[in-house]
């Protein structure tokens, strides 16, 4: 059995434990929080035979666990994977954003690639039935080939666009993407996770295969909430985030129907789970190995560096330090108050 420790117990920690209990191949041996009652929660609920520490450095060092999850919020990702990997857990399963700045996506892959850990990121929608589903007819060119797709998000392009740019990436063969051009609205901000960002965004980007892609976030007049639409040469279909489908149409044939599905209970994380703890037995690179993430990030830093810019941004990316959107809310913050005198 392979020890498992969950760093995190709120939202996210009590998310991932359908797909770590169901899991014959794991134990969860310890649970991290500052808040005593949240691991308490998840311990009680589980019946977890779990330990309960409220510092992370003193679990990895009592507990040398061989998994950890990662559920705390993204400013704390790159020192806390960091501490996992000196303590020699061998898979890290990390919640997404990757990070809140470029750099610190950077170090993090840097990190997983020098030391051999398995890192993954949750973008666990690419295991709704759905989905794959979705995936598997793009791949045998059923709708014909991939023209353009365009995103549709809930507000803050890194926190909610980086699961709609996997997913556009999982739709069109993981290809990465080679430029960008975005424009972002700070009429209205938010902040998700102690990471600020707009109300509001629109980007359009190209695929390497040559597909054209847009991204809009937040809610003006967007045509449906949190999904993609995929337009091919011979129909197209439009998925939502968890794999339900909206519309699907073949043009030659107007009787076409997507086929049927059912969802199964809590698929999406006990798919990630597996895949992952596979990933560590066999050797093999997980569904949702840092590296896409990183790709996914790289396309999003890309298009906060091009409002900044104010010009369209070529990928791989460079010269980018930081997030870009901390420079462009600083500088609207000092507007707005020399405005207001
Ligand atoms: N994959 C998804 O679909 C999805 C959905 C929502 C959120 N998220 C991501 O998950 C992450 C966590 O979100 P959440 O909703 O679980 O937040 P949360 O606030 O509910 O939980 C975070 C937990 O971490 C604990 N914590 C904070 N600092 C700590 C420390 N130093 N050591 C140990 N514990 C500490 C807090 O006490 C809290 O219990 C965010 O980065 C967010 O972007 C992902």
């Amino acid at each position: 059995m392979k020890r498992v420790a969950v760093l995190g117990c709120g939202g996210r920690g009590l998310a991932h434990m359908p797909g770590l209990v169901a899991d014959p191949r794991i134990k969860i041996i310890a649970l991290a929080d500052i808040n005593e009652e949240n691991a308490r929660k998840i311990k009680g609920d589980y019946e977890l035979d779990a330990t309960i520490y409220l510092d992370i450095d003193e679990l990895l060092a009592v507990e040398k666990p061989e998994i950890a999850v990662i559920t705390l919020w993204t400013h704390l990702h790159l020192s806390v994977i960091q501490k996992c990997i000196d303590a020699g857990v061998k898979l890290i399963m990390s919640e997404k954003p990757m990070a809140a700045t470029w750099e610190e996506c950077v170090a993090i892959a840097k990190l997983a690639e020098e030391s051999g850990t398995i890192l993954t990121f949750c973008h666990q929608r690419r295991f709704a039935t759905g989905n794959k589903l979705v995936r598997s007819l793009l791949d045998a060119g059923q709708f014909g080939k991939i023209e353009r797709m365009d995103l549709f998000s809930p507000p803050h392009l890194l926190d909610c666009g980086t699961h709609s740019m996997d997913q556009a990436m999982s739709f069109n063969h993981e290809s990465p993407v080679t430029w960008v051009h975005g424009a972002v609205d700070l009429s209205s901000t938010v902040e998700f996770f102690a990471v600020p960002a707009e109300g509001m965004f629109t980007g359009i980007f190209r695929f390497e295969n040559g597909v054209m892609g847009t991204i809009r976030c937040g809610r003006l007049d967007l045509d449906f909430w949190g999904g993609v639409r995929v337009t091919c040469s011979d129909g197209f279909v439009e998925v939502m985030w968890d794999g339900q489908i909206r519309r699907a149409v073949l043009y030659s044939d107007p009787s076409w129907k997507f086929p049927e599905f059912e969802e199964t209970e809590h698929e999406q994380m006990i798919g990630m789970v597996r895949n992952a703890v596979d990933a560590l037995e066999t050797g093999t690179e997980p569904e949702l190995t840092y590296k896409k993430a990183l790709r996914a990030g790289e396309a999003l830093f890309g298009l906060y560096e091009s409002s900044k810019r104010r010009e369209h941004v070529v990928l791989p990316l460079s010269g980018v330090i930081g997030n870009p959107l901390f420079d462009l809310l600083a500088e609207r913050q000092s507007y707005l108050s020399s405005t207001s005198q």
